[in-house]
């Protein structure tokens, strides 16, 4: 997730790029970068951290010109540094490109260019499109950006200019936000409604397919073959803080609609499909590493840890290979005995949490591999494991961690189904049964978030309430621990989640008509033994609220409440499970008036121990 920003028109353009990427740093801010054309020569600039760096930089020595564009960068594709910053331009210095999103086969595509005597810069994906669109270049930039697309596989939001042509931007979309706005004699470019709020209102949301030619009189919305398509213009009437959150209320709710996307982000280019294979290529871990692997720890805080607890279902499961999973600020302290042939997993959004580093360091001194699942690029704990795996989430702004939870879950199955196979403990159709089932999770996942308003309805039935149970077994455990966690995290209601077998050694004493039970209850192996424990906390007077899969009769007759979820593998199930109870404590905490995206007490990410 990065924000790009274009503009075409009479005013200083690196001012007005300026300006629009300040209001898109929620979509990333480990580097930024600017390009215009002054006197018909590109001129650019770019530096690592936040704008303010590369505004300082600018201060320094400014930029002219009236046509440009602009990008701030949340790194997936090499690391933040000033080369990988973007704009990236081909051989020539006379095409520059900006980009958002990922291109698949990118890898190939650079091997071929270098053979053909391209230089390259950088270690981005996107470089490769300045090079290719060099290649085809003949006089006109719109054919030879056509051209270039037709050659590659995934998703982007591009801008590209070019010193021959001052007068025009081409811009292009597939599978990544990206609008044009419309001013009086000058027209923009942007990810996101924010970055062009102060200049205009009236804009125009382009659909996938759609490649743009604008200059500062005209935007021109045609296809591949150059056809023109009709685009509605919109009036756009929210206020900036409305527009940063998409027009969702808060961010957490933002960032929980997001998840279809970023699951999505997570395993594009790494798994395909039509050949049932996962290919995870910034990994550099032997096969021979995989096949002796006598174990693996995972060491996280927090939701972290309960990505972790499902790991371990996936990598049991899947893989054959035992796994303890602990906290992190316990591991630390307990002296845990650290084998050679394991590999420890740390698990992290921000890689920065103190225990989670603290946990690190400890098992790289026992020379244990580690490896790193992780949200930052260039984060400490990236940087400190052995090998990383990032979750392509872009940031997570909501102090309840909910896309990043879902990420990591999916950088787990992708490690757990890759493994699986190096280790040959499933059939290769197994494997490719499972990775087909995995890439129809963002579908099912919308199908999840169309019950929205009905789990408010919910919400607000049971904002009253001052204490909850939710009870999962197996894979589904860990989901209500991260149910319990989120409803205590924002709306300050005391609550439990606990395997639903052992609620007779405890919790059970608890249940009566003032303590709700929330119970994950969708088909599975233990599907009758949940029913179980559904009639136990019904006959102490509890009311039971079920997440179930769709079509499921018997539990509509057996509990008070019920929220439907599509059918899928039982091992798929806590990805999807998990969204109604985010969505749950969300419009709780927004029942009883909570500060959701800065719950008290909490921190984003915990530096400290
Ligand atoms: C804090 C955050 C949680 C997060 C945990 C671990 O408690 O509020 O949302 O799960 O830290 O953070 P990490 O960045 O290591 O995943």
């Amino acid at each position: 997730m990065c924000g790009i920003v274009g503009y075409i028109g009479s005013k200083n353009a690196g001012d007005v790029i300026i300006d629009g990427l300040s209001r898109l740093e929620y979509r990333g801010y480990d580097s930024a970068g600017i390009a215009v054309i002054s006197e018909g020569k590109i001129d650019i600039r770019r530096s690592v951290g936040k704008l303010k760096q590369l505004v300082y930089q600018l201060s320094k020595n400014e930029l002219k010109g009236a046509t440009g564009i602009g990008h701030t960068r949340w790194a997936t594709h090499g690391k933040p540094s000033e080369e990988n910053a973007h704009p990236h331009t081909d051989c020539s210095g006379k095409i520059v490109v900006v980009h958002n999103g990922i291109i698949e086969n990118y890898l190939e595509l650079k091997k071929r260019l270098v053979s053909e005597g391209h230089k390259f810069k950088s270690e981005t994906d996107t470089e490769v499109l300045a090079h290719l669109v060099e290649e085809s270049y003949k006089g006109d930039i719109f054919k030879a950006v056509v051209a270039a697309l037709s050659q590659v596989r995934g998703t982007y939001a591009l801008g590209v200019i070019c010193s021959d042509n001052p007068g025009e931007i081409i811009a292009a979309r597939q599978d990544a936000p990206l609008i044009a706005g419309i001013g009086d004699n000058e027209n923009f470019i942007a990810s996101d409604i924010p970055a062009l709020l102060p200049y205009t209102r009236k804009m125009i949301f382009l659909e996938e397919g759609d490649i743009i030619r604008l200059s500062a009189s005209k935007i021109e919305v045609l296809n591949r073959k150059g056809e023109e398509q009709k685009r509605k213009i919109q009036n756009i009437a929210w206020d900036a803080v409305q527009a940063e959150k998409g027009g969702f209320k808060h961010f957490m709710l933002k960032e929980i609609f997001e998840q279809p996307q970023t699951i999505q982000d997570t395993f594009r280019g790494r798994m395909n499909p039509e050949t049932g294979k996962i290919e995870l290529g910034e990994l550099n871990i032997p096969v021979e590493a995989v096949n002796n692997l006598s174990k693996i720890n995972i060491v996280a805080c927090g939701t972290s840890y309960h990505a972790g607890l499902v790991g371990k279902f996936l990598f049991e499961n899947l893989a054959k290979i035992p796994v303890e999973v602990d906290i992190a600020s316990e591991f630390r302290y307990r002296e845990p005995i650290i084998d050679k042939n394991a590999i420890t997993i740390i698990i992290s959004q921000s890689g920065e949490t103190a225990d989670t580093l603290a946990a690190l360091k400890l098992v790289k001194s026992g020379n244990c591999r580690t490896l790193a699942i992780c949200n930052v690029m260039g984060s400490t704990a990236s940087r400190e494991a052995d090998d990383t795996l990032y979750t392509r989430c872009g940031p997570e702004i909501g102090v309840a961690s909910t896309k990043a939870f879902t990420g990591q879950l999916t950088a787990l199955y992708l490690l757990a189904i890759d493994w699986a196979s190096k280790r040959k403990a499933i059939s290769k159709e197994k494997a490719e049964a499972v990775i087909k089932e995995l890439w129809e999770i963002p579908g099912r996942l919308n199908e999840v978030l169309k019950a929205s308003e009905d789990i408010h309805a919910l919400a607000k039935e049971f904002s009253g309430k001052r204490d909850f149970l939710f009870l999962g077994r197996n894979v589904n455990y860990p989901i209500a621990l991260e149910g319990a966690l989120k409803l205590k995290e924002i709306s300050y209601i005391h609550a439990e989640g606990y395997p639903a077998g052992e609620m007779k050694h405890g919790p059970i004493a608890l249940i009566d008509e003032n303590m709700p039970v929330m119970v994950i209850a969708t088909e599975s192996k233990v599907y009758e033994k949940i029913l179980g424990n559904i009639e136990e906390a019904k006959a102490r007077g509890g009311t039971v609220l079920a997440i179930a899969s769709e079509g499921d009769t018997q539990i509509k007759a057996k509990t008070t409440r019920q929220i439907f979820v599509p059918r899928v593998d039982e091992i798929f199930s806590p990805i999807l499970n998990v969204v109604p109870t985010q969505l749950f404590s969300y419009y709780v905490a927004v029942v009883l008036g909570c500060d959701v995206d800065q719950p008290r007490n909490l921190a984003k990410s915990v530096t400290v121990e």
